[in-house]
């Protein structure tokens, strides 16, 4: 783990990019949105989260802005932080698109969930879509979800989405996820493979992302994702040494009852007593 830096992020309207070696989402940033804008199962789900804690909402590793954008535009006061500049970079695209009052609404900012420092405190703050589980080590977890709460209010929320593990996935299947035509005649064709490592719970995904045009040959782009998966209990625990209660755990974004076949896990946690 790395030693904590403890650097304020400035949250504004936008980010000014810089070049990022370890960026692991420089590659895969072109291509997200592609894939994910048309996920929007969670985006109500936080909307109605937030509609019943109040804002001001924090979502930490925000990326491109996929839930973000949209609860700024239902008028919620929201701030995001990514460790991508990629990612934050199509966000602030995304940003200047907005009126000026959904403008107002959002501050953005490139930071480490592990390290960041803010100069306010939320009523809630979330963590969508299997973030959380790039942080690979325990450490890295409970300095994440420490640094969470100083920034929570005392009757604030703390929502995480995560998958439900399954061990018996078959390993190095290369799956097609979908093929999408684009506006200027690329045709893109995602391919997906994954291995797993269960001795230090981790999965690492490969993505090929094959790009074709009538008028060029085919081109590939691959990039990797490494997540540390966790289990209900090992997360409730977590939480627990991290001074956060779990009140609620949903197995959907409808906020059905989790139970072992859930795909996912949707945590909802307030500060501890
Ligand atoms: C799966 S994407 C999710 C983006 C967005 N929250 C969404 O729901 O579409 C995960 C994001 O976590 C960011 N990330 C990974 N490690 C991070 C860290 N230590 N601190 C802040 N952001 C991080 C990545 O850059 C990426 O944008």
């Amino acid at each position: 783990m790395r030693t904590p830096k403890k650097e304020r992020i400035s949250l504004g309207r936008s980010v000014t990019s810089s070049d990022d070696a370890n960026d692991e989402y420089e590659m895969f940033a072109k291509y997200y949105d592609i894939w994910y804008e048309d996920f929007t199962d969670d985006v109500e789900f936080y909307k109605q989260m937030a509609e019943a804690t109040g804002g001001p909402v924090l979502e930490c590793m925000c990326g491109t802005g996929r839930v973000l954008v949209p609860l700024a535009k239902e008028g919620l006061e929201i701030a995001g932080f990514d460790l991508s500049y990629a990612m934050l970079d199509k966000l602030t695209v995304k940003l200047e698109m907005l009126d000026e009052e959904s403008q107002k609404r959002v501050h953005i900012g490139h930071a480490d969930i592990r390290d960041f420092v803010c100069d306010r405190k939320f009523k809630l703050i979330i963590i969508p879509f299997n973030s959380f589980l790039h942080l690979l080590e325990t450490d890295d977890q409970e300095a994440a979800l420490k640094n969470a709460v100083d920034h929570l209010e005392e009757d604030g929320r703390l929502i995480m989405s995560i998958f439900n593990p399954k061990l018996d996935r078959p390993e190095n299947v290369v799956r097609h996820r979908g093929t999408r035509v684009m506006k200027h005649g690329e045709i893109i064709s995602r391919f997906e493979s994954q291995t797993f490592d269960h001795v230090n719970q981790s999965t690492t995904t490969t993505y090929f992302f094959d790009i074709s045009r009538q008028d060029k040959e085919l081109r590939r782009v691959t990039t990797t994702t490494t997540l540390r998966y966790i289990f209900h209990k090992e997360a409730i625990e977590l939480m627990s040494r991290c001074g956060l209660e779990v009140v609620d755990t949903f197995g959907d974004y409808m906020q059905g009852p989790f139970g072992s076949k859930s795909e996912i896990m949707v945590m909802v946690a307030r500060k501890s007593r």
